[in-house]
C-alpha cells in the first residue's frame, strides 16, 4: 500500500525532523515501499486525507508531531501510523508529567521544581543545589535547556526557557555518564537494545554536537558490567511501558558517577533518525541496518 512519510512540520525541531525524514524515506524506498514525503508544515490536513495513505511512518519532532496532537487526527481519520499513542505521546511530550508517572512506577529520576513567573529561584536553587538545569517541559534536541551553575545565572535561564513553555522545569544535576536505550515493541513484548553511551566535547551534548559536530564520541555496547547493562536495560523497558509507549521509543539515562545509580531524563516517542541519530546506532550493534530498523517500525503502524 500506499506510505507517508511525515517530516518538517512546525515545530522548534523542524530541521531535524527533514533529516530524519529524508533518511526514512530513503530507507524505504530502498526495499521497494511505495513512500512519499508529506510535510504537515506545507499541506493541509485535508491533503492528508486525500493522499490516501495506508498508514504513515511519523518522523516529526517535537510540538504538532510527537505530542499526540496528529496522532489524534491520525486516528479520526483511521490511518495506521508508527509510534505511540495519543495518550502516551502527549505525556511524553510532558516531561514534568512523564516524571510523576515513573515517580509514580517507583523508577527514578533527579528530584525537581516546577517554575513560574514569580517562582523563588533562590529557593529552588537551595533545594535542588547546585548546578542544576532548566529547562522547557515540551521542547527536544537540546532547545533552550540551561545548565545553572550559580544561582545569579537562574533568572536568566528561566527566561529562555520560558520562551518556549509556560511552565520550565528546574532538576536536579546529575554527575555522570550520559546514556540511551532504544526500545522497541509494546506492552509484555517491549525490548531494549544495546545501550550507547555519548561522550560530547566538554560533556556538552547540545543542538551543534548531536547534528552537525562530529566531535562528540558514542560507544555501543556502551562499556559496563553484564548486570548493570540489564539492570538498565530493565528500567529503561519499565519506563517505556510506564507511560504505554507502542512502536518504538528512546529513553535517556543518567548514570551518576558516585554510585552508578541510573536515572531516567525523558523518553522521546518519536527519536532522531538523522545520520548522527542513536537508535540507529543501537539497531546496528544489534545486527539491524538503517533501512532494517526503520522498515520493522512501519511495520507496527496502528491505530
Ligand atoms: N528530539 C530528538 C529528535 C531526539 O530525541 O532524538
Ligand atoms: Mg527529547
Amino acid at each position: 500500500g500506499k506510505v507517508g512519510v511525515l517530516f518538517g512540520g512546525r515545530s522548534a525541531e523542524r530541521e531535524v525532523s527533514i533529516m530524519s525524514g529524508n533518511g526514512v524515506l530513503s530507507a524505504l524506498k530502498s526495499f521497494g515501499v511505495d513512500a512519499h514525503a508529506f510535510d504537515p508544515a506545507q499541506r493541509s490536513l485535508a491533503d492528508l486525507e486525500s493522499e490516501k495513505f495506508d498508514r504513515v511512518f511519523i518522523a516529526l519532532h517535537g510540538r504538532y508531531g510527537e505530542d499526540g496532537s496528529l496522532q489524534g487526527v491520525l486516528e479520526q481519520l483511521a490511518i495506521p501510523y508508527t509510534g505511540s499513542g495519543v495518550m502516551a505521546s502527549s505525556i511524553a511530550m510532558d516531561k514534568i508529567f512523564t516524571k510523576k508517572i515513573w515517580q509514580s512506577h517507583q523508577l527514578t529520576t533527579p528530584n525537581y521544581a516546577v517554575l513560574t513567573l514569580g517562582s523563588d529561584l533562590d529557593l529552588v536553587s537551595a533545594e535542588l543545589g547546585l548546578p542544576l538545569i532548566i529547562k522547557p517541559p515540551h521542547e527536544g534536541s537540546t532547545i533552550g535547556i540551561t545548565k545553572v551553575n550559580v544561582t545569579a545565572e537562574m533568572a536568566a535561564a528561566y527566561t529562555l526557557a520560558a520562551e518556549f513553555d509556560d511552565e520550565v522545569l528546574a532538576e536536579e544535576f546529575i554527575q555522570g555518564r550520559e546514556l540511551t536505550v532504544a526500545v522497541l515493541g509494546k506492552g509484555a513484548n517491549a525490548y531494549a537494545l544495546p545501550i550507547i553511551e555519548i561522550v560530547a566535547p566538554e560533556g556538552n551534548y547540545d543542538y551543534q554536537n548531536k547534528y552537525f559536530t562530529d566531535d562528540t564520541k558514542y560507544l555501543c555496547p556502551a562499556p559496563m558490567d553484564a548486570a548493570l547493562t540489564a539492570e538498565i536495560q530493565a528500567m529503561c523497558v519499565e519506563s517505556y511501558r510506564a507511560i504505554n509507549c507502542e512502536g518504538w521509543a528512546r529513553v535517556d539515562v543518567l548514570l551518576r558517577a558516585s554510585d552508578n545509580k541510573p536515572f531516567l531524563i525523558e523518553i522521546n516517542t518519536s527519536p532522531g533518525m538523522t545520520g548522527h541519530s542513536l537508535v540507529p546506532m543501537a539497531a546496528r550493534a544489534a545486527g539491524m541496518s538503517y533501512e532494517e530498523v526503520c522498515l520493522t517500525i512501519l511495520k507496527t503502524a496502528s491505530l
